[in-house]
């Protein structure tokens, strides 16, 4: 017997959508950068790492690959915790683990940043924040950027539940130093300041120094940029043991597992190998620096930035164009349908072949017309 399509059966339930909790209606999701399944493509969307991850990290995965897959992983991953630990100087229980930073991140949105006044991000931010406001009812505000795209601290000083932003800045790249950042923090000590450091190891100092000394910092980092495993999925945040504890209550709400043997291994061995990962993050910062002189003498304006992307844009010629453009070349770049922003263009730093390729594509375009 054939079963009918289950359109036929159910074509009023699909059209209303009435099995949907209110909540679904409201969301409006993130939309990730585009993982094409094209081959031969220059990809520059999502600021991936163009090098490799330590054959450390392989190894160490391979050499997990046992039956003991049969067994659940640790759920406090932690041989993880403490290698963290180790390399920042802090304790255990000062780190807390997630599968990507971008669920480190949504537990930390909802574990204390959902207060009754309002959570503050930069108006040009990573657009998830605005995604975790909205799954768990957090009222925001953006804050503007300055006109040059510099975050001001000052601006924050306001009735809030939370402040958040990327340092560097996503997507823009710049760096705020850390002296502001503890300028901030000292004066606003009745709520929680989360720094997501995605891309720190690419220019900046890590406010992770500060965590001994103010109890409302929380720092996140990820190892999809700068340890090359974006397909591993690991991130982490590092905080006062009660704001790690408040995670932990949420984490274990919600899933005992979220790292897999195979991510635990790989990233403990990521840690231990700091020569790969010394030498592939300097490449990186000296492609930034060749590519940022490539696309000035191609007449672009590049902000500056101390991650693995660049933000530019030519003064002559549209944003979304450009990007279009380069696409039918089968070189991927990031953009914005935003305002403040459509005219730029989001570029990951490749390896030196990806930038020459992307360099000498922009170079015909622009002669095109
Ligand atoms: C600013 C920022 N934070 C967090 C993330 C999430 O990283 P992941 O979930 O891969 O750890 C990203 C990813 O692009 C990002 O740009």
């Amino acid at each position: 017997m054939t079963l009918p399509n289950a359109e036929l059966i159910y074509p009023k339930i699909r059209a209303s959508h009435r099995y949907w909790s209110p909540v679904v209606h409201r969301l409006t999701p993130y939309v990730p950068g585009e993982q094409p399944k094209i081959s031969q493509l220059v990809k520059l969307n999502t600021n991936e790492n163009p090098y490799g991850p330590s054959p450390q990290v392989l190894d160490a995965i391979q050499a997990e690959l046992s039956d003991a897959l049969r067994l659940y992983p640790d759920p406090n991953a932690e041989r993880l915790k403490q290698a963290i630990a180790d390399y920042y100087g802090v304790t255990p229980a000062q780190v807390f683990v997630g599968n990507g930073s971008d669920e480190v991140l949504a537990h930390i949105f909802q574990a204390l940043l959902q207060h009754p006044a309002p959570l503050l991000f930069p108006d040009i931010t990573y657009s998830f924040y605005p995604v975790y406001c909205g799954l768990y009812g957090i009222e925001c505000i953006a804050i503007p950027l300055a006109e040059d795209f510099s975050l001001r601290v000052a601006d924050y000083l306001r009735p809030n539940g939370g402040i958040i932003f990327p340092n560097p800045n996503a997507p823009t790249g710049c760096l705020l130093p850390l002296a502001d950042i503890e300028w901030l923090l000292a004066r606003n000590p009745d709520a929680v300041i989360v720094i997501d450091e995605a891309y720190i190891d690419f220019g900046g100092e890590t406010a992770i120094v500060l965590v001994n000394r103010y109890p409302n910092l929380l720092v996140t980092q990820t190892l999809s940029k700068s340890r090359s495993l974006a397909g591993l999925r690991v991130g982490l945040a590092v905080g006062h043991p009660e704001l790690i504890e408040a995670l932990e209550r949420v984490k274990n709400s919600f899933n005992s597992y979220p790292l897999d043997r195979l991510a635990i291994a790989g990233a403990v061995a990521a840690f231990a190998d700091r020569e790969h990962f010394e030498h592939t993050r300097q490449a990186v910062i000296a492609s930034r620096m060749e590519l940022i002189g490539a696309l000035q003498k191609l007449g672009f304006e590049t902000l500056p930035s101390a991650a693995n992307f660049i933000f530019t844009r030519h003064p002559q010629r549209n944003g979304a164009e450009l990007a279009a453009a380069l696409r039918e070349h089968r070189v991927i770049v990031r953009h914005f349908r935003q305002s403040r922003i459509d005219q730029f263009l989001r570029i990951t730093v490749g390896n030196p072949a990806q930038n020459a390729a992307l360099i000498t594509t922009l170079g015909q375009i622009l002669a095109e017309c």
